[in-house]
C-alpha cells in the first residue's frame, strides 16, 4: 500500500452575510405562518438577504475576508471551487465572476453543482487536487443567494432560506494527524422531484408558460425530503464513526448542514451525540444551502469553540438527493 506523504488540511476560513434581516414577524405579514410553527418545525428565527448583488457578490466577499484574516493575498490561490445551485447566470461560471471581482490572477476554478451537499463534494474535489500534488493552495466557497429563487407566496418553502457564503483554504499539509482524515458521499437521482427547479434549464427553457408556473421557483416535498434527509445523513455519519473506530466521545463537534434543527437533532441523537456537541446558527441564517457548513465552521473557530486537534465530522443532505459526510481533524491553531 502507498504511504501517503500528505493530506489537505483547512488552513483558513472566512464568512460574509448580508446586513438585511427577515424575522419570522415579517412572514407572518405576507403568508399564512406564524413565529411559533416556525421555531418549532425548523429551529429558524431569522434569516439574511442580500439587496444589492448576486452570488459571485456574496461569494468573493467570503474568500475576501479569508484571505483577510489569513494574511494571503490574491495571487497566491490557484484555484477557486464554487459550491452553489444559484449562480450568477448559467455561464460564465460563478467562480470566474468572483476570480475577477477578488484579482485572483493566478487561478484557475469551476462551479459544482451539489445543492446543500455541496460544501462537503467542493471539498472532496479539491482536496484530490491538493492531493494530486499540482496545486496548494484551493480556495472552496460554499454561495447562494436563495432569495433569488425563492417564492415568496410559497408558505411551505419561503420561510426556509437565507443567502450567505463562506470559504476555506485549503492546504497540503505534512503532518497527516491533521486534516481531512475521511470521507463518505453519495447521490441518488431517483430522487430528484422532490426538491427542484424546473425551469429556465435546457428541460424547460425559460418561456412565459414557465414563469406563469412558476417553474423559476424551489418546488420542495418537505415530507419526503425530511424522512430521506433524517435517515441519509444519520447513516453516513454513523457510517464514518464506525469506520474510523470514534465514538461519540471522540468526537468534539457534528457540523451539520443547517436545513431544520429537527433533522439536526436526529442526526445528533442516532450518533450519540449531545447538543453542546454540534454546531448551529440555522436560527440565525436558516438554510443558505452551500453555505451552512462552512458558516459553522469559521463562527465556531473564531469564536474559540473549534480548537486544533479536534475531530469533527461535517454531515450534509441536499437535492438530488445528494449527501454525505466528511471525517477530519482541525489543524488551525
Ligand atoms: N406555516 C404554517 N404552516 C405551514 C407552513 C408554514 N410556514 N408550511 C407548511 N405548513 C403547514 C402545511 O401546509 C401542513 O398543513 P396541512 O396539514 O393543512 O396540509 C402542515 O403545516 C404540516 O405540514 P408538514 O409538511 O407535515 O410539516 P412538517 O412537519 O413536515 O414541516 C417542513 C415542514 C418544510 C419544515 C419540513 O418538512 C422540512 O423541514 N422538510 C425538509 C426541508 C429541508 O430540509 N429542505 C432543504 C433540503 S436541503
Amino acid at each position: 500500500m502507498e504511504v501517503k506523504k500528505y493530506n489537505t488540511a483547512i488552513t483558513g476560513v472566512g464568512m460574509y452575510v448580508p446586513d438585511k434581516v427577515l424575522d419570522n414577524k415579517f412572514f407572518e405579514s405576507i403568508v399564512d405562518t406564524n413565529d411559533e410553527w416556525i421555531q418549532t418545525r425548523t429551529g429558524i428565527k431569522e434569516r439574511r438577504i442580500i439587496e444589492d448583488g448576486a452570488t459571485s457578490d456574496l461569494g468573493a466577499r467570503a474568500i475576501l475576508d479569508l484571505l483577510a484574516s489569513s494574511n494571503t493575498s490574491a495571487e497566491e490561490i490557484d484555484v477557486i471551487i464554487v459550491a452553489t445551485v444559484t449562480p450568477d447566470m448559467f455561464f460564465p461560471s460563478t467562480a470566474c465572476l468572483i476570480q475577477d471581482k477578488i484579482g485572483a490572477k493566478n487561478a484557475f476554478g469551476f462551479d459544482l453543482s451539489a445543492a446543500c451537499s455541496g460544501f462537503l463534494f467542493a471539498l472532496e474535489t479539491g482536496a484530490g487536487l491538493v492531493e494530486s500534488g499540482k496545486y496548494k493552495k484551493v480556495v472552496v466557497v460554499g454561495a447562494d443567494k436563495m432569495s433569488s429563487i425563492t417564492d415568496y407566496t410559497d408558505r411551505n418553502t419561503c420561510i426556509l432560506f437565507g443567502d450567505g457564503a463562506a470559504a476555506v483554504m485549503l492546504e497540503p499539509n505534512e503532518d497527516i494527524r491533521y486534516g481531512i482524515q475521511d470521507s463518505i458521499l453519495r447521490i441518488d437521482g431517483s430522487g430528484w422531484e422532490s426538491l427542484r427547479m424546473l425551469g429556465g434549464g435546457s428541460k424547460n427553457p425559460s418561456s412565459h408558460e414557465t414563469i406563469d408556473k412558476k417553474m423559476h421557483y424551489i418546488y420542495q416535498d418537505g415530507k419526503a425530503v425530511f424522512k430521506f434527509a433524517v435517515k441519509g445523513m444519520a447513516d453516513v455519519s454513523v457510517e464514518i464513526m464506525e469506520k474510523n473506530n470514534l465514538t461519540s466521545d471522540d468526537i468534539a463537534y457534528l457540523v451539520p448542514h443547517q436545513a431544520n434543527l429537527r433533522i439536526i437533532d436526529a442526526t445528533a441523537k442516532r450518533m450519540g451525540i449531545t447538543n453542546d456537541k454540534v454546531t448551529m446558527n440555522i436560527d440565525r441564517y436558516g438554510n443558505t444551502t452551500a453555505a451552512t457548513i462552512p458558516l459553522c465552521l469559521t463562527e465556531y473557530y473564531r469564536t474559540g469553540k473549534i480548537k486544533k486537534g479536534d475531530n469533527l465530522i461535517l454531515a450534509a443532505f441536499g437535492a438530488g438527493f445528494t449527501w454525505g459526510a466528511h471525517y477530519l481533524v482541525w489543524s488551525m491553531e
